[in-house]
């Protein structure tokens, strides 16, 4: 009987980390929630792909796209559990793990351009950010894109005054928050799982999202106005569970890091292309109509969510937004 107890103690104990090391070949469970065919989802393949090849086998890659696995907030705490390996969550639901500095990326109009945002990730601010993760127990491996934000309701969206009394889902950010906030809209929270049903029932009247998001969840069939208002940035941070990770045989973890580093490669190297092909997509549809923003428009939407930097101080802390000042040479006030 005793012995039993030890071992189930003993079991227990190394189960967290240690028990997908313990199996031969050794599984790693990639869970997301978004469709496979999105930068994401095609990353997540390729690493597998490459994963699966460099190890000769002795490493499978169990990739669960579409929170098949689990939802937004299940993810990370079943990544600190060990009950999956691998997440790539946007950066914008990392305050439930204690660190808020992520969402200082979801600053509106933050990165001029997809060159900006590449710059910043692999620069110090990337860098700085991973760092953050090491005391939860988390090792950051890799950032990955997927573009530039757009925004949709039933009604056009073209003046800060039109998003006046709207619900708008957002995935997690205080300051994503706080930016519609400010336009007098009413955020809410909701996992991405179920936006769908929340659009198509009226529980929400609009969200923001990539192209590639929109088409592949089928957003435009229940939104009737989208603007292409590129107004913020969707990043992904690819995470495993330091224990896990720091614990698999040293040729492996080289072979892993190796095939990251070429997924990485891949999925950013397809980001821009994938939301201009699920946008000509959209558009081919014809299911919602599409605006863009006039410059006045844009300055007016820029101005109104202005204060949202100021905002931002009590929230992120000012080391990260110093951080993101110098390198994107940018003002924050
Ligand atoms: C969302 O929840 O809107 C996005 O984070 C989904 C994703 O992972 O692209």
């Amino acid at each position: 009987m005793r012995k039993w107890i030890i071992a189930a103690v003993v079991a227990a104990v190394f189960a967290v980390p240690g028990a997908a090391l313990a199996q031969s070949p050794i599984i790693i469970k990639f869970s997301h929630v978004v469709a496979n065919d999105t930068p994401k989802g095609k990353g997540a393949l390729k690493f597998k792909e490459l994963a699966e090849k460099y190890t000769n086998g002795k490493v499978k890659v169990e990739v669960y796209p579409n929170s098949q696995l689990f939802k937004d907030k299940e993810e990370i705490e079943a990544l600190q559990l060990g009950s999956v390996q691998i997440l790539a969550p946007s950066t914008a639901k990392f305050a439930p793990l204690g660190v808020k500095e992520f969402e200082a990326l979801d600053l509106p109009w933050l990165f001029k351009d997809e060159a900006t945002y590449t710059k910043a990730m692999k620069g110090t601010v990337g860098q700085w950010l991973f760092k953050k993760l090491e005391a939860k127990g988390i090792s950051g491996l890799a950032y990955w894109d997927n573009g530039f934000h757009m925004v949709s309701a039933n009604r056009p969206l073209l003046n800060p005054t039109d998003f006046q009394g709207l619900k708008i889902r957002i995935s997690g950010s205080k300051i994503a928050d706080q930016y519609f906030r400010v336009l007098g809209s009413i955020p809410q929270i909701m996992a991405f799982s179920e936006v769908y049903q929340a659009l198509q029932t009226g529980v929400v009247d609009g969200c923001e999202n990539t192209a590639s998001n929109y088409l592949t969840q089928k957003f435009d069939e229940v939104q009737k106005h989208i603007t292409m208002s590129y107004h913020a940035h969707l990043q992904y941070a690819v995470i495993v569970n330091t224990k896990f990770w720091n614990g698999l045989p040293a040729d492996i973890r080289t072979q892993l890091d190796k095939a990251m580093a070429e997924a990485t490669d891949y999925s950013n190297s397809i980001a821009v292309k994938e939301n201009e092909d699920a946008l000509a997509a959209m558009k081919k549809n014809g299911k919602t109509t599409f605006h863009e923003l006039s410059p006045a428009q844009r300055l007016a939407w820029q101005k109104a969510m202005q204060p949202t930097y100021t905002w931002a101080k009590g929230r992120v802390g000012q080391e990260v937004l110093d951080l993101l000042s110098k390198e994107l040479d940018v003002k924050m006030n």
